[in-house]
């Protein structure tokens, strides 16, 4: 059976991301894999339920922290696992990296804390027991927060993270930086301040480099 295969997309908002999701699923599916498409947080109907809260109810970094990891919890038993068991391809529009980066670096809550709440919540999931879970891929869509904020006004009415100043997106921005140098093997950079066609094109390059789309598809257009 082909393996599964965990990939996940990050970045601060604004910067793009959501909409290569379905491209990349549908290119995907065009070249013979099962796709599943999720997001964080959220993707069960309980982790649904603690992404409104999240996004709407004012709480401190603690409780925030702790129900991103419940939130994560849920939807890798129910959804994440099983689909990987499967194997499919399953691309999820954020994942820890975003707690590390929002929570963390936005927040300022503790980096060592977060590395343990980590390992509670990724870990004894797996068939391996002692296998934290972890994407195969992190593509980071990474823009200047001025450029995101520029995009985020003309955007919908903001939640309780978009409506943050340039500064919280600043930091969110050095920490997902942070994390990309400390995992550089799985983390995959794209500039998303060029056009769209542009990230697409680079984006397909990094699927194809890995043997992951058919070159013929990743030289292909579509988004
Ligand atoms: P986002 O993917 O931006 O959703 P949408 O663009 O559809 O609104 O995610 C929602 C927000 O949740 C985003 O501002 C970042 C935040 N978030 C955290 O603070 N911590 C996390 O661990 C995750 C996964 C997201």
């Amino acid at each position: 059976m082909t393996p599964g295969l965990f990939i996940t997309f990050e970045g601060i908002d604004g910067a793009g991301k959501s909409s290569h999701i379905e491209a990349l699923a549908a290119a995907l599916r065009g070249a013979g894999r099962s796709v599943t498409v999720t997001r964080e947080p959220g993707g069960t109907p309980l982790a649904e339920k603690l992404r409104a809260l999240l996004l709407g109810e004012p709480m401190d970094a603690l409780t925030e922290a702790l129900l991103v990891f419940a939130a994560r919890r849920d939807h890798l038993r129910q959804v994440i696992e099983p689909a990987l068991a499967r194997g499919d391809v399953v691309l999820c529009d954020r994942y820890t990296d975003a707690t590390f980066a929002y929570q963390g670096g936005g927040r300022g809550f503790d980096w060592d804390l977060l590395s343990i709440l980590e390992r509670m919540a990724q870990t004894g999931l797996a068939l391996q027991p002692d296998l934290m879970r972890e994407p195969d891929l992190t593509l980071w869509f990474d823009l200047p927060p001025a450029m995101a904020a520029q995009r985020l006004a003309t955007a919908r009415a903001p939640d309780r993270f978009e409506s943050q100043d340039e500064a919280f997106f600043t930091r969110v921005a050095q920490a997902y930086a942070r994390r990309a140098q400390a995992a550089p093997q799985r983390f995959a950079r794209l500039d998303a301040a060029q056009p769209r066609e542009a990230v697409w094109a680079e984006l397909r390059q990094v699927l194809a480099q890995r043997g992951w789309l058919p070159a013929a598809v990743a030289q292909g257009g579509g988004a």
